[in-house]
Order: C-alpha cells, then sequence, then structure tokens
C-alpha cells in the first residue's frame, strides 16, 4: 500500500488524464449499455410491430449511440495513453535524479546493470499495468453490474441462468490466472537475469574477444535465453488453453439462455427483442469477467516491478551534504586523523587501519605500494567518494564532512584509476573539468598534461569526436586527456591514481614538470607503479596492507626502506620489477 502511494505520487501533471479516462471508459458502457435496449425495441415494436417509423427513429438512435461509443473509446484510449506514458516519464526521470544523487557505496549495492532494468523493463511494466487499470479497472465491474441490473429488469428468472454462469467462470477465471500469475512472475525474474547477462558481455565485448570468449559467452547466454522460452511456453500454454475454456463456458451460458429463453417467449413471458437483448448482456457480463481478471493479473504482476521501483527512489544516499556546508576550501593541506575504513560496514578486517598524515599545501606526494594495499581507497577519502569508518579526514584544516561536496568535489580533482571518456568532441570532454573554459584555457590544460601533440595531430584537432567510453584513443592518450580534465578544475588538490600507466617515461616526466612549474601551489598526490614517477615527489608514502609502512623521500627511503630499495633495484637493473614479485 505505501508502495501504491508512493508511486501515485508520480502521476503529477497527468492527474487530469488519469481521472478523464476511466470517465469516458464508463461513457462508453452506457453507451455500450443502451444499444441492446434499442435492438429490442426496433425487433418487438418496428419488425413485429410492422412499424416503420419506430425503426427509423430507433436507428436513428442507435447510430448516435454508435457514435458517441466510437468518441468515447478514442477518447478514453487517448487520454489512457497519455496518461500511463506521462506517468512512467515521470517515474523514470524520478530514478534517474536519484541515481544521481548515489554514493559509490549506493551504486555498488544495486550494480549498474540491475538500475537499468529497473529504469527500463521495470517501468514499462509498470505504465502497462496503470494504463489497464485506469481503462479497464472501472470500466469492467461498472459493465457487469450494469448490464446485471439491466438484465434482471427484463427478465429476473433468465437471469439465474447468468448468476450461475458468472459464478462458474469467476472461480475459473481466477484459479487460471493465479497460476499465470506466478507463471509471468518467475519470467520476469528471468528476463532479469538476461539483461544481467547481455549488460555484461555488451559493455565487455573487446575483453570477450581478446579472450576470445565469445563461445563460452554464446553458451551462458543461450542457457538464459532457454530457460526464459521455457517458462514463457509454460505461462503462454496455460493462457492458450485457458481461452478456449472461458469461451466454451460462454458458449454454454448462451445455449441455456436461447433454451430456457425460447420457452419463455412460448409462454408469453420474454419477446424476441428481449432475448436478443439478454444474449448480447450475457456476453457482456462474461467478457468483463475475463478483462477484470486480466486487470487483476496484470497489476499483481507489477507489484515485483513496483517493489523494485521504489527500492531505487527509496535508497537513501549515503553520502549527504552537511546541514551547514563550509563554502570555500582555502588551500590543499591534508591531514588524516586515526583513520580506518572498509567497504562494508561489518566487515572484520577494514581496507585502511590507523592511517595519519599531514600533508602541506603545495606538497607533491607519491604513494607506492603493492596491488591492494590500498593506494585507492586512501585517496577516495578525499573527495568524499567514500566516508571514513573512522578517524577523520581534513582538507585545509576542516573535515571533509562538513564541506558542501560540489565544491569539495570541485576543489579535490581526482584522476580515478578506470576513468573513462565520454562520448563528445574533445573540447566537450575537457569541459567535464569547468562548464565555461574558454578554448584557450582547454588547449592549455592539454598542454600541461602533455596531450597537445597528439591532439593537433588528429584531423579535426579539439573537435575530433570521441567515442563512448574513449574507445577511438589509445590508452595512453585517454590518460592524458582525463588529466587535461582534471587540470581544468584548477583545484587545490589533485589526484593521479595510476593516470600515466599507459604513458612512456619521458612524456611523465614532462607532465610531472609542468605540474612543478604550472601550479605549484596544488596538493598533488601520485599514485604510481613505477619509482620513476614518484621519485622526485616531496615525500613518499609507501602503503602496505592497508597500512601505512613508511613515509620520507626518495632517498630516505632507498636507505631504510627494504621494500622500496628492492622494488627500485628491480626497476632499474635488468627486467620490469612488481610488488607482486617481490
Ligand atoms: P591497485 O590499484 O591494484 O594498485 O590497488 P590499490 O592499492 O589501489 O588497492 P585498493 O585501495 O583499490 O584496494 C584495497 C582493498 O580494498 C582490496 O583488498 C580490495 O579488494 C578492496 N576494494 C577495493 N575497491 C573495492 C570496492 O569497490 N568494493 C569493495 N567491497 N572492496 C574494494
Ligand atoms: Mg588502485
Amino acid at each position: 500500500m505505501p508502495t501504491v502511494k508512493k508511486l501515485a505520487g508520480y502521476i503529477k501533471e497527468y492527474k487530469f488524464d488519469t481521472i478523464i479516462t476511466p470517465i469516458m471508459m464508463l461513457g462508453e458502457v452506457v453507451v455500450e449499455m443502451m444499444i441492446p435496449l434499442l435492438m429490442a425495441k426496433i425487433i418487438d415494436k418496428g419488425i413485429y410491430g410492422k412499424d416503420m417509423s419506430t425503426i427509423w427513429k430507433v436507428g436513428a438512435w442507435m447510430l448516435l449511440a454508435a457514435a458517441a461509443g466510437l468518441f468515447f473509446g478514442i477518447m478514453g484510449g487517448k487520454y489512457g495513453a497519455s496518461a500511463s506514458a506521462g506517468f512512467a516519464k515521470n517515474l523514470r526521470f524520478a530514478m534517474f535524479e536519484k541515481v544521481q544523487t548515489y554514493s559509490f557505496k549506493n551504486i555498488d549495492k544495486f550494480s549498474s546493470a540491475s538500475l537499468i532494468t529497473r529504469m527500463t523493463t521495470d517501468v514499462t511494466n509498470l505504465q502497462n499495468a496503470f494504463q489497464m487499470l485506469i481503462r479497464m479497472g472501472m470500466r469492467a465491474p461498472a459493465s457487469l453490474i450494469v448490464a446485471l441490473i439491466l438484465s434482471i429488469s427484463i427478465s429476473p428468472r433468465l437471469s439465474i441462468v447468468y448468476l450461475v454462469a458468472v459464478a462458474i467462470l469467476t472461480v475459473l477465471v481466477f484459479f487460471l490466472s493465479g497460476t499465470a500469475q506466478r507463471l509471468f512472475n518467475q519470467v520476469f525474474k528471468r528476463y532479469d537475469d538476461l539483461n544481467a547477462e547481455v549488460e555484461e558481455n555488451v559493455s565487455g565485448i573487446r575483453v570477450v574477444k581478446a579472450y576470445v570468449r565469445e563461445d563460452f559467452e554464446k553458451t551462458k547466454f543461450e542457457k538464459a535465453n532457454e530457460n526464459l522460452y521455457k517458462i514463457f511456453v509454460k505461462a503462454e500454454s496455460l493462457m492458450v488453453k485457458a481461452f478456449p475454456i472461458m469461451m466454451g463456458s460462454v458458449y454454454a451460458c448462451i445455449l441455456a439462455i436461447s433454451w430456457f429463453g425460447a420457452h419463455l417467449i412460448i409462454q408469453d413471458e420474454l419477446t424476441t427483442g428481449e432475448l436478443m437483448s439478454m444474449l448480447t448482456y450475457c456476453m457482456n457480463i462474461l467478457m468483463s469477467i475475463m478483462m477484470f481478471a486480466g486487470v487483476i493479473v496484470m497489476v499483481l504482476m507489477s507489484t515485483a516491478a513496483a517493489q523494485r521501483v521504489c527500492e531505487v527512489l527509496d535508497e537513501e544516499p549515503d553520502i549527504k551534504n552537511p546541514e551547514k556546508p563550509v563554502m570555500e576550501v582555502k588551500n590543499g593541506s591534508v591531514e588524516f586523523e586515526n583513520v580506518d575504513f572498509s567497504y562494508y560496514e561489518n566487515s572484520s578486517e577494514p581496507v585502511l587501519k590507523d592511517i595519519n598524515l599531514k600533508i602541506n599545501s603545495g606538497e607533491t606526494i607519491g604513494i607506492i605500494g603493492p596491488t591492494g594495499s590500498g593506494k585507492t581507497s586512501l585517496v577516495n577519502l578525499l573527495s568524499r567518494l567514500y566516508d571514513v569508518t573512522k578517524g577523520s579526514v581534513k582538507v585545509s584544516g576542516v573535515d571533509v564532512r562538513d564541506y558542501d561536496i560540489v565544491k569539495l568535489r570541485d576543489s579535490v580533482s581526482v584522476v580515478l584509476q578506470n576513468n573513462v571518456l565520454f562520448s563528445g568532441t574533445i573540447y566537450e570532454n575537457l569541459r567535464w573539468g569547468d562548464k565555461n573554459a574558454s578554448d584557450e584555457e582547454c588547449q592549455h590544460a592539454a598542454k600541461l598534461a602533455c596531450a597537445d601533440e597528439f591532439i593537433e595531430k588528429f584531423p579535426d584537432g579539439y573537435d575530433t569526436y570521441i567515442e563512448q567510453g574513449g574507445s577511438n584513443v589509445s590508452g595512453g592518450q585517454r590518460q592524458r586527456l582525463c588529466i587535461a580534465r582534471a587540470l581544468l578544475k584548477k583545484p587545490k588538490i589533485l589526484v593521479l591514481d595510476d593516470s600515466t600507466s599507459a604513458v612512456d617515461t619521458t612524456t611523465d616526466s614532462k607532465i610531472r614538470a609542468s605540474f612543478r612549474n604550472d601550479i605549484p601551489d596544488t596538493t598533488k598526490f601520485i599514485i604510481a607503479q613505477r619509482i620513476s614517477s614518484v621519485q622526485d615527489a616531496d615525500r613518499i608514502i609507501v602503503m602496505d596492507d592497508g597500512k601505512i609502512a613508511d613515509v620520507g623521500t626518495h632517498e630516505e627511503l632507498l636507505n631504510r626502506n627494504e621494500m622500496y630499495r628492492e622494488l627500485y633495484e628491480s626497476q632499474t637493473g635488468a627486467g620490469s620489477g612488481d610488488f607482486d614479485k617481490v
């Protein structure tokens, strides 16, 4: 129930359409019910009474009623479509808006494949159910009740046949639709699996190809697809059987009415015209029952979708702006105080343990350490991509949780480890950093990141179109574009998380030189696997197993830190060194 109330809130500007639709459908019912009455009049008075003028007059009324029925039907359809499509539009937008407020943690919880399914398939299911509900939810019961009343008023005795038929059919319909609903619910579940499979495969298609995993992926897909097929056939074949059974009972009912009706006509208790209308009402009643069952099944089936949609809307973003946010980041000094951090609330072993650090504004800090030692996790705390579990992280003396998030993230610019570009020109991509940046500013940032050399070689230069994910530039080029984009923010703190790993050492050192000369006041964190990327830093942090193992200059560390020395020797001597091999 709270789900229904919540979802109803998204009808918004389509309230009028939502209310007018059932009214139009009721209009259609009224007109539809009048037609059999008029028909009876034509037969009894016009044909049997040999009265041509009645035929003309009532015939004209029938035409008018048919036209009105058409009008109401079309209007109901039109408003119903608009209301349900509008409802879905609002719902999708609200979900999209909500997802934008999600933190990394919130997104991890749902997975992006599931978020996509919820925003597309689930919303479409709700849209269809909603349309069915407003068009048929009132129409079917109204038609049932009016037809029952009218037929009882024509012949109470014959109506008993109806009531028996109605009772039998109701039981039958609800039994069948209950089973069908269970099956269709499974269908939706399987759809989810299939969607997840498609999402993962298509977004990773390059890797799939590189590992020649097409056949494996195909088999996996085939299985999900086959499962869906089987359950669909099961559900559909039940429906296929249901239809003839229902039609059979309708015809049996008509036969019974004709039989009893004929007797009543002979006994002069019923006219031919009245029997005709009774037959039409019989059809109406039985159809309404089936229609109503259809509505109920559809609404029940959409409850799972409704729940999944509400989960997205109800999710509380776990990183929120404070009530009285600090709006200015004064400088780039950083302090970690007794920081513990884990990705899950109740995980036993934290990813970062007891981190204490003090960094002055403008310092260049290298971070080095084996994979999985917590380098990325450490810097992600700076711009509140995640919040600490214990202790505090301060930027320019203020806890990061007290800043306005937008201001904080503008001042702490992070080039993520797995950074992506978006479809659009190079200019457009760079302006993610600063949407008002002039062409000159963009070019300057590109120059600092040593991206100008290759951009200028492109025939379209800065207007070169980048494909989704940056798939038409090389890894090193993508990294440099991402650095340029981060520089355009003119941040107080710049974090490069393994951001020059695909750039050659000469260019790498050119980039670092331009940082030194051009943004001396910006605090720089450089995470790297290559010692050469950090050796000229003011201080180097050696991370190991979630802890700070050592902090010092290159020379200090060479002298006293064995891990650091071994890494250095392996990288400068023969062969290439790697922490994992130490
Ligand atoms: P490299 O980038 O490979 O050099 O490693 P890193 O030093 O940056 O390690 P990172 O901080 O990414 O990971 C530290 C630990 O946290 C590892 O044990 C990971 O398994 C874990 N971890 C990293 N990212 C996530 C995440 O998004 N969710 C969860 N649950 N765990 C994560
Ligand atoms: Mg990392």
